[in-house]
């Protein structure tokens, strides 16, 4: 890929490694820095981390830690199966929790998860899970133990993969003729719109546009044929692909293309005013924490998400400012945050009213939380789609 950098996003750690004190000392950092691809107006990190320092047997991430994404794949299991054949053959690549998955029959569905404890998890639960990247070889084999596929679904997995040329044939190869690819990413254009610099840590080495999708989906023989405009994972794209040219098109795939064109999500000028635009996010971050310590108020973090660990590396945001995040999520309780080793417990031991302010790690999910703390008399700190109270 020709690429050129418009943001650098500094040193950051690992961003879903939560850390034992004891392994503070070997912490692996790298260099954030984000680029456009000049072939393909993809947005894609300068450099990528290899893959199995984020994704192993320690992966924290848990899909159905919230309600919203339980429901979110419960109803779209519904609407798909309405349109499939009875029995069709489901692949799920990157499984995680099994969340989508145990919305279907475990005899018709088979999953991908490079992560050991997840892959366990659903073989336990009966999804026979391949506890593999996916790649060409993995798909030919695929292919060889149970045929080709009428529904491939991928959530939040795609876009952590660096080679999408490889990725994107692999995905037709394992695709019957008339089969459905689907999946679904953090959007560019929201990103661009809520100035949400944080969707981009490791694990999201691009960003995606539709624009720059049907780029690279058109030169591995796929087809756009749908786009769901979708609010999880603060503002996502669905996309439907085909591998036959003559698939009936949804005018959501022009209305989208339309939409970016009018944003020039192409273009180099677009991506540097972004770059301004995550600047003065952190210059407003810093200022409104720094007021708060000298007021002397409690503030702390809620929800220790992938995204706030790009936006506490990025601007510097330690313990002098947050005295500990809370979080649902086992895996992550009575551990240190990426990077800035902020202490993580859980919201039964730290979120109460001796709490001033809360920055929104998982701002995505500020709905779902203030209806679950309306008894909360602090305020909520966000930085999307600007600093403010909430
Ligand atoms: P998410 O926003 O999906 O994170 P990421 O940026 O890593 O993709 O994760 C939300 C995190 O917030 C997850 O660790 C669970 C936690 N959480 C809470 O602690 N309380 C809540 O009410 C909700 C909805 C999430």
């Amino acid at each position: 890929m020709d690429k050129i950098e418009f943001l650098k996003l500094g040193k950051q750690p690992i961003a879903n490694r939560f850390l034992d004190q004891g392994d503070i000392s070997n912490e692996f950092f790298y260099d954030l820095n984000v680029g456009l691809d000049k072939d393909t107006g993809l947005v894609t990190q300068m450099d990528y981390v290899d893959a199995p320092l984020m994704f192993n047997k320690e992966y924290a991430y848990r899909g159905s830690m919230s309600k919203t994404m339980v429901n979110h794949f419960a109803s779209f299991s519904l609407s798909v199966a309405e349109i499939l054949p009875a029995n069709a053959k489901i692949l799920e690549i990157g499984s995680n929790d099994g969340v989508f998955l145990k919305n279907w029959n475990s005899e018709n569905a088979i999953a991908v998860e490079p992560c050991g404890n997840f892959a366990k998890e659903t073989n336990e639960l009966g999804y026979k899970t391949y506890n593999e990247f996916w790649t060409k070889e993995l798909s030919e084999r695929i292919v060889e133990e149970h045929g080709k596929m009428d529904f491939i679904f991928a959530a939040n997995c795609i876009c952590h993969i660096p080679n999408l040329d490889e990725t994107f044939s692999a995905v037709r190869e394992t695709l019957n003729d008339d089969g459905i690819f689907v999946f679904e990413d953090p959007s560019l254009a929201r990103m661009l719109v809520l100035n949400s610099y944080d969707q981009i840590y490791d694990e999201h080495p691009h960003i995606f546009s539709v624009s720059a999708l049907k780029n690279i989906l058109a030169r591995n023989d796929l087809n756009i044929v749908k786009v769901d405009e979708l609010t999880v994972h603060g503002g996502s794209n669905r996309i439907w692909v085909k591998k036959s040219t003559n698939a009936q098109i949804d005018p959501s795939v022009e209305y989208n293309l339309d939409l970016e064109k009018s944003i020039n999500i192409l273009d180099l000028s677009t991506m540097k005013s972004f770059a301004d635009r995550v600047q003065k996010s952190k210059e407003d971050l810093l200022y409104i924490l720094n007021m708060f310590k000298q007021q002397g108020k409690k503030v702390i973090s809620y929800g220790a998400t992938s995204k706030s660990t790009t936006v506490f590396n990025y601007c510097g945001i330690n313990t002098d400012f947050i005295d500990y995040i809370t979080d649902t999520t086992p895996e992550k309780q009575n551990k240190v945050s990426p990077g800035m080793h902020i202490p993580i417990i859980s919201p039964e031991d730290g979120f109460n009213n001796s709490v001033d302010y809360a920055y929104l790690g998982a701002w995505n999910f500020s709905e779902e939380i203030k209806k679950k703390e309306s008894s909360f008399t602090g305020k909520f700190i966000t930085h999307v789609p600007t600093v403010r109270l909430l």
